[in-house]
């Protein structure tokens, strides 16, 4: 009998305090109108001082728990996404471990920015398949706000992103109702890091922090955008084709596809490049703004609770982003 492994569980958490559009126009020259237009952001979620990305990880991670009904002392492997750890080392899943208390379990950390969580699962498929873990944590969660430039030379990125966290419960099933992950495929391709970075700090410099980087603004992150938009609708809805090709599938066969919420234009080219009807698109990024690797996770967990995911159903899930890196995965609900 096959192996597959089943979701039994997800969570999400998104911090209280919300900045509306109408917030950043005060801090910057924008508007409400540009920001929506251009990429169907309302809302989004800021943390307050002191709350790191471990913070929202840890309360997701929970919330996933809780859904799966588990004893969490069984969780014996953690898989955390993040591109923005509470610090430059280690990264979260070792500040997951032991703020849940999970006592000495081995905690990898995927850096894959926008497709962290795609890279995630697909890592811990792959320990599930082979057997070697039984009942994995998978939680990506980012802290974007502390730092974006709210000046108006930062405006492109900083209106774009948000903070927040997503996590699911990951166990293998050998019934053989087909339920569970299908497959997963992952790309990259590195010539394009410049387009979308955050260059400083780098090991390439002695010392690593110059004043002077600080005074040039270089520790912010910075994007092409358009060049960003122009890969992100060519190279999701290609991995979603060669997903379904993988699985003998066709576009018609999705019941639900969850994008990486990068900006609603680009969710509805990827809808329009699939001719997948837009009513199968979740799109929360209205309330959400892009909170990378999290933003899948937080998807799949408002389509799942809102009773928009049954059992059974079959779920695209795609990602593009820095690296480029770019995902996607099939999941028999
Ligand atoms: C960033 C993005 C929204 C910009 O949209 P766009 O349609 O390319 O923007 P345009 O080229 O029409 O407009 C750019 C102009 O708006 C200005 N602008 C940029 N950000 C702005 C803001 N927040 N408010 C107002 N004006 C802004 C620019 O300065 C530029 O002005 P100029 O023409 O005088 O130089 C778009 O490129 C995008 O969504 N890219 C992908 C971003 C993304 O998803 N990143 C994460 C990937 S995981």
């Amino acid at each position: 009998m096959i192996t597959r492994t089943v979701i039994t569980g997800t969570g999400h958490y998104v911090p209280p305090r919300v900045v509306t559009n109408h917030d950043l126009a005060k801090l910057m020259d924008t508007s409400d109108e540009w920001i929506r237009e251009r990429s169907g952001i309302l809302e989004r979620h800021h943390v307050d001082e002191g709350i790191g990305t471990s913070d929202l990880a840890v309360e997701a991670a929970r919330r996933a728990i809780a859904d799966a009904g588990i004893d969490p002392a069984t969780i014996d492997f953690i898989v955390a996404a993040t591109l923005s750890p509470d610090h430059y080392f280690p990264g979260i899943g070792v500040l997951v471990q032991a703020k849940l208390g999970l006592g000495t379990i081995g905690a990898l950390d995927v850096r894959d920015q926008c497709s962290g969580f795609i890279y995630a699962l697909s890592a811990a498929d792959q320990y599930i398949k082979a057997g070697t873990y039984k009942r994995i944590l998978l939680v990506a969660a980012e802290v974007q706000s502390s730092n974006l430039d709210f000046s108006d030379k930062g405006r492109d990125m900083s209106v774009l992103f948000g903070d927040g966290a997503g996590a699911a419960i990951l166990e293998p099933s050998s019934n053989g109702d087909g339920r569970g992950v299908l497959s997963t495929h992952l790309y990259a391709d590195g010539n394009f890091v410049s387009h979308l970075w955050m260059e400083k700090p780098s090991s390439k410099d002695r010392p690593t922090f110059k004043p002077a980087f600080f005074d040039e603004g270089r520790f912010f992150p910075k994007m092409e955008g358009r060049n960003v938009f122009v890969n992100a609708c060519q190279r999701m809805p290609e991995a979603v084709r060669t997903a379904l090709e993988a699985n003998g599938l066709a576009v018609e066969d999705i019941d639900t596809l969850i994008p990486h919420q990068a900006n609603d234009r680009i969710s509805l080219m990827v809808a329009k490049g699939l001719k997948i009807p837009v009513e199968k698109v979740v799109r929360n990024i209205d309330r959400f703004g892009n909170t990378t690797a999290a933003s899948i996770p937080i998807a799949l967990d408002e389509a799942v609770k809102s009773g928009r995911i049954k059992r059974g159903d079959l779920v695209a899930l795609t990602a593009f982003g820095s690296g480029y890196t770019w995902a996607s995965a099939l999941i028999r609900w």
